[in-house]
């Protein structure tokens, strides 16, 4: 279940993963990825959204097939490709700005449009503990930024501008 704008955990700092060994761990990214894949509109995924407070978050390969050019097609998702960033770190952003419309899974009907800087490198973790550093730019870039805002409480809606409700959520 996907927890929604009005639960407090969504307003916490999630704690950095401490233990790349615990059990918790799998299970915790495996759990997150059934949450994501199991919305036709889910391309990221933080783990405060399912109740851990935890510096996890998830991106699914579909960014990547958008950023490609390629139209979004809900039933590629049947792949389930994702990456999987632990305690990243964002250490350098672009000047350049883009903005774009965003929703998100735990603001359930909203859209709105949120500029936010259009490249980036990040640090991070992936679930065995070895450490990557890789540059973003496009959706994959702004899914980052969007997931990294989760682990530390911010939602969308607090930076986005004209949000709005679809008619029929
Ligand atoms: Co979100």
């Amino acid at each position: 279940m996907i927890l929604q704008k009005e639960n407090k955990i969504l307003r916490a700092i999630a704690k950095p993963v401490a233990n790349f060994r615990a059990s918790g761990l799998k299970e915790l990214i495996s759990e997150m990825a059934e949450a994501m894949f199991k919305e036709p509109d889910g391309i990221g995924i933080a783990a405060p959204q399912i109740g851990e407070s935890l510096r996890v978050f998830l991106v699914s390969a579909e960014v990547k097939r958008i950023d490609s050019g390629e139209p979004h097609d809900a039933s590629k998702k049947k792949s389930k490709d994702f990456l999987v960033f632990i305690n990243p770190q964002i250490k350098k952003f672009s000047a350049k700005k883009s903005k774009d419309v965003e929703g998100c899974l735990s603001v359930r009907g909203f859209y709105g449009e949120v500029t936010r800087p259009e490249k980036l490198n990040v640090e991070y973790f992936d679930e065995t503990g070895k450490k990557h550093s890789r540059g973003a730019s496009g959706l994959f870039a702004r899914v980052v930024q969007h997931e990294i805002d989760h682990l530390n409480g911010v939602l969308f809606i607090d930076k986005a501008k004209n949000v709005k409700k679809l008619k029929d959520a």
